[in-house]
C-alpha cells in the first residue's frame, strides 16, 4: 500500500552539536510510504500524485518516532511508588510488582498497555527490560509483533540478592536466554538483549554466563545498569572485592563492547569513563528517574568530551514519565544544574536519530532516510491553552521544539506511525 503523510517534516542527518548542517525541515511536506517503509521524503508538491492515498497533518511538525532506549516494562504499575532511593525502591515496590509476570495472563495483559502507552506517547521503539520470567519477555514480543512494532527486549538475568520467586540461576538464565534469542532475535522487527539486570542480583557465574551469550550473539545488544546510587556503588563493590571499579565487574565477565548500554552511568571514575570510550561502550542518561530516586546529575558534556555515545531514556518505572518530551524537559533541567546546555535542535536530534545510533539501528529506525521504517511522531505544539498561548509568540522552529520538549506530553502526540499504520483512531 502507498500513502502520503503530509506535514511538516523534520529530520536530522547529523547531531546538531557537532555542525550547523544538521537537519532538513519541509514546511509543506510530505512523506511517501510503501509496504511500511519510507520511499521518499520531500516538498509535497514534488511527491504528490493523482489518486494517491493522503494524510494531511499540517500544521503539525512529523519527525521520526521517538525511540526509548532504556523502560521497564514490569513497572508499569511500579511508576510513581513514593519515598524511597534505589535499593529500597527495588526492595519495596519493585520486586513484588516484578514477581506478577511469571503469570502468562498477567504478562500479556500488561504488554498490551505498555505498548498502548508508549505510542500513545509518540514512541515507536523501544528497549525493554522484562521480568526474570521468560514468559514476561514472551508477552512483550508478542505484542508488540503483533503491533509491527520494533522492540528490543530481554528477560533479566538475576541469581541473588532479591527474594526466590525473583531468582533465576546461571545456567537456567543462560538457558531461558538462549531460547528466546532463537526464538526472538531477527524474527520481523524483534531484536533480543541479554540482560543480566546489575552486578548486585548477579554473580559471578551468571555474569560470565551473560558474557557467554554475548559472544556466542555478537548482533545482541547487551543492556544492564551501572552506577547510579552510590550506595548501590558500595554494595557493589562490596560484593565483587576484587574489581577495581564498578565497570571493571562487567568487561571482566565479557560484556563491554559498542553494543553494551550502560544505563545511568552517573557517578563515574575517571578509568571507568576511559575505558568506556575505549570499548564503545554506551551510556543511558535518564533524566526523570535520576531525579525522582535522588540518584544524581548525568555529566553528558563530559562524556562526550571523552568520545563516548549515550542515549536518554526514561526508564519507567524508576522514570516517571512514559513521554520522550517530558524526558528531554527533565534532561534539560538537569545539564543546566551541571552548567550545560541542551538546544532544541539537539534534543529531538537525541530523541530520534541519537537514540538510534546508540541502538546501532540508524539504518532502520531515527530519520527518514528512504528505505528505513516509516515510524513517525505528530506533534502539535498547541496541544493544550498554554502552549497555544506561548505559540502565539514562537518565531522560529527551535521555539516550536522548546516549547514541546518544555510543556509537552501525550497531549501533543496528535498521531505515531508504526510501521505507517496509524495508532491513534484516525477521524472519518
Ligand atoms: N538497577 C537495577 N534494577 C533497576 C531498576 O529496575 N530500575 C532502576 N532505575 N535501576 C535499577
Ligand atoms: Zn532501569
Amino acid at each position: 500500500m502507498r500513502q502520503l503523510i503530509r506535514g511538516r517534516v523534520l529530520d536530522f542527518h547529523a547531531d546538531p552539536t557537532e555542525t550547523e548542517d544538521s537537519h532538513r525541515f519541509f514546511e509543506d511536506g510530505a512523506i511517501l510510504i510503501e509496504d511500511g517503509i519510507i520511499r521518499a521524503v520531500g516538498d509535497y508538491t514534488a511527491l504528490r500524485e493523482d489518486g494517491l492515498a493522503e494524510i494531511d497533518h499540517r500544521p503539525n511538525l512529523i519527525l521520526p518516532g521517538f525511540i526509548d532506549p532504556h523502560i521497564h516494562f514490569p513497572q508499569v504499575q511500579v511508576i510513581a511508588s513514593w519515598g524511597a532511593q534505589l535499593l529500597d525502591w527495588l526492595n519495596h515496590y519493585t520486586f513484588p510488582a516484578e514477581a506478577e509476570y511469571g503469570d502468562p495472563a498477567h504478562a500479556q495483559a500488561m504488554a498490551g498497555r505498555f505498548l498502548d502507552l508508549l505510542t500513545a506517547h509518540g514512541t515507536t521503539s523501544a528497549v525493554a527490560f522484562c521480568s526474570v520470567h521468560a514468559e514476561s519477555a514472551e508477552a512483550l514480543f508478542s505484542a508488540a509483533e503483533a503491533k509491527g512494532m520494533a522492540m528490543i527486549a530481554g528477560k533479566v538475568m538475576m541469581d541473588r540478592n532479591a527474594r526466590d520467586d525473583l531468582h533465576d540461576t546461571a545456567q537456567s538464565g543462560y538457558d531461558d536466554s538462549k531460547a528466546l534469542i532463537e526464538r526472538w532475535h531477527g524474527r520481523g522487527r524483534q531484536r533480543y538483549a541479554i540482560s543480566p539486570r546489575f552486578a548486585i542480583t548477579s554473580t559471578p557465574e551468571q555474569l560470565s554466563a551473560a558474557g557467554t551469550l554475548a559472544a556466542e550473539h555478537s548482533d545482541c545488544l547487551i543492556q544492564t545498569h551501572m552506577s547510579e546510587n552510590c550506595d548501590e556503588i558500595a554494595y557493589t563493590l562490596s560484593l565483587y572485592p576484587e574489581a577495581r571499579d564498578y565497570l571493571d565487574i562487567y568487561d571482566t565477565h565479557g560484556l563491554l563492547s559498542s553494543r553494551t548500554l550502560l544505563g545511568h552511568s552517573i557517578h563515574l571514575e575517571p578509568r571507568e569513563i576511559a575505558r568506556m570510550a575505549e570499548t564503545g561502550s554506551r551510556a543511558v542518561f535518564c533524566p526523570t528517574s535520576n531525579l525522582f530516586l535522588g540518584s544524581g546529575l548525568f555529566d553528558a558534556a563530559g562524556l562526550r568530551a571523552a568520545g563516548i555515545t549515550a542515549g536518554i531514556a526514561t526508564d519507567v518505572g524508576g522514570g516517571t514519565s512514559y513521554s520522550m518530551l517530558q524526558t528531554l524537559n527533565e534532561g534539560y533541567k538537569i545539564l543546566q544544574l551541571l552548567g550545560q546546555k541542551l538546544t532544541p535542535l539537539a534534543a529531538f536530534h537525541w530523541a530520534t536519530r541519537g537514540n538510534a545510533i546508540t541502538l546501532g539501528m540508524e539504518d532502520r529506525i531515527g530519520t527518514l532516510a528512504p528505505g528505513s521504517d516509516a515510524d513517525l511522531v505528530v506533534l502539535d505544539a498547541r496541544a493544550t491553552p498554554a502552549m497555544a498561548l506561548r505559540m502565539e509568540r514562537a518565531e522560529t522552529l527551535a521555539e516550536e521544539l522548546f516549547i514541546l520538549q518544555i510543556m509537552g506530553d501525550d497531549r501533543a502526540v496528535a498521531q505515531t506511525y508504526v510501521a505507517g499504520k496509524p495508532m491513534k483512531p484516525t477521524a472519518v
